[in-house]
């Protein structure tokens, strides 16, 4: 298996591009199979859970074909309703299948996601969502089994204990645009993955009123057309090259990023301190001198504080002077980083949903585990500012939403390497 090796205390300087954003790629993907046309997507992110994706629409039946890199050809001519769990179980986010399968044949099997190690992923809402446009609805043998032959629109409050949901939203807008009547969606997700997939629908043919906003009017259509769509950059990769620029008091300008996507991250940055030039489509960190301040932090949905961002704001609050706290209201035990942040040195102490983190450690370089997309993030963001050498075990979680981010950070200067993990020195295999 492939692990970093990463030595700290370096500087980052220069320029990185961001990519197309994965949770975006993600029901776009998906909503492919809403029409028989082709769809061209550009600026589709390499990472692996696009070719999970991938495989499950040619499962379904959809050609797929990849002109040139990041282009993606789609016809999803003639398809099948069933997702099965072989494919399914890869990755949660192939719930979002259930909308368009339901919209275009009327009838759809998705095997049930599994656990998670960020905690419950419940799809009460998304059920909710469909059996309001009077769809039947029956969960048996780990799977959904949707009949929609009656599909209508209608009023949907689609809102959870946590407020929005974005792949339920995504679910039920796209079950939406082909059924019948009106629906009007309150409480929507307004994340901007959600925004670009109801404008690339818009770009198909959909007619969906109020994007970007909390509440949503889908007129149903009899069919949607192909498009060519270029999906949006991902604002939490730019998020985290920011805080590796601030981790190292590095010089990084991060390009092809709108500072309007990063509003409440950008915003409890300036308030730690940060020195930050914003252009249009860019966000430059500068070098400063003595300490960032701590900051309170409160993970909510957009356009509140991105959980996404919450495990590497903590890596960079572990070096700033004062005491920082980290809520996370989205997934209250998404801090499986902590414990391996503490090996490397740092001061946190978890109370509840909370991270109470100690600043101003000197961390230094030790064998850690990553458990899952942004912990592995966090580590490689605290491995940038330790002294020594760390090594990070399961980088397969970063593959699958960081495009070649040890080479993006490599051409800004960060001493970080892939290798295997019969290179870890022995020695410390023993602790
Ligand atoms: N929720 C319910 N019932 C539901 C659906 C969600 O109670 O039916 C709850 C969840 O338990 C959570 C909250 O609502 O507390 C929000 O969950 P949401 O449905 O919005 O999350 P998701 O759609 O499953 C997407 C991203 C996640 C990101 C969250 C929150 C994709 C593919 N995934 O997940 O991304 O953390 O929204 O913004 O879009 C990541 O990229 O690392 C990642 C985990």
């Amino acid at each position: 298996m492939d692990v970093f090796k990463v030595n700290g205390n370096v500087p980052l300087k220069g320029e990185v591009h961001v990519g197309g954003a994965k949770n975006a790629a993600l029901p776009i993907l998906a909503a492919t199979l809403l029409t028989e046309e082709k769809v061209v997507l550009r600026n589709v992110p390499d990472l692996s859970d696009m070719r999970f994706m991938l495989e499950i629409l040619r499962h379904i039946g959809a050609d797929t074909i990849q002109p040139e890199p990041g282009v993606w050809e789609i016809t999803a001519k003639e398809i099948t309703h069933i997702a099965p769990y072989e494919l399914v179980r890869k990755m949660r986010a192939s719930v979002c299948l259930l909308g368009p399968l339901v919209s275009r044949l009327r009838k759809a099997e998705v095997s049930i996601p599994g656990g998670c190690v960020i905690g419950p992923r419940p799809i009460d809402l998304h059920i909710k969502g469909l059996k309001k446009l009077n769809c039947k609805v029956d969960i048996s043998n780990g799977y959904v089994h949707v009949d929609a032959s009656d599909i209508k629109g209608g009023p949907i409050f689609l809102g959870g204990r946590s407020g929005s949901t974005v792949t339920g939203t995504a679910n039920i807008v796209m079950a939406a645009v082909l059924a019948p009547g009106t629906t009007r969606l309150e409480c929507a997700a307004c994340e901007p993955e959600v925004v670009d997939l109801c404008e690339m629908l818009v770009k198909m043919g959909a007619q969906i009123e109020g994007v970007g906003s909390p509440e949503l009017t889908i007129t149903g259509r009899e069919k949607l057309h192909g498009c060519e769509y270029s999906i949006i950059s991902d604002r939490i990769e730019a998020g985290t090259f920011i805080i590796a620029g601030a981790m190292t008091r590095g010089d990084v300008n991060v390009k092809g990023i709108a500072p309007k996507l990063l509003g409440a991250f950008l915003d409890k940055l300036e308030e730690a301190g940060l020195p930050m030039e914003l252009g249009a489509d860019n966000i430059r960190v500068t070098p400063y001198k003595g300490s960032l301040k701590p900051v309170d932090v409160i993970t909510l949905p957009h356009p509140g504080y991105p959980t996404d961002l919450q495990a590497q704001i903590g890596a960079l609050m572990t070096q700033t002077e004062g005491l920082s706290i980290i809520t996370e209201r989205i997934y209250p035990h998404r801090f499986m980083h902590v414990p391996e942040l503490q090996r490397m040195g740092a001061e946190i102490s978890i109370e509840g949903p909370s991270a109470i983190i100690k600043g101003a450690s000197q961390l230094s370089g030790a064998q850690v585990m990553a458990s899952d997309l942004r912990a592995s993030a966090a580590l490689i963001l605290a491995a940038l500012a330790s002294k020594g050498e760390t090594w990070i075990q399961r980088i397969y979680h970063l593959d699958r939403g960081y495009e070649r981010f040890e080479k993006k950070l490599t051409t800004i200067g960060a001493q970080i390497e892939r290798l295997s993990d019969k290179d870890i020195p022995k020695e410390l295999l023993q602790y």
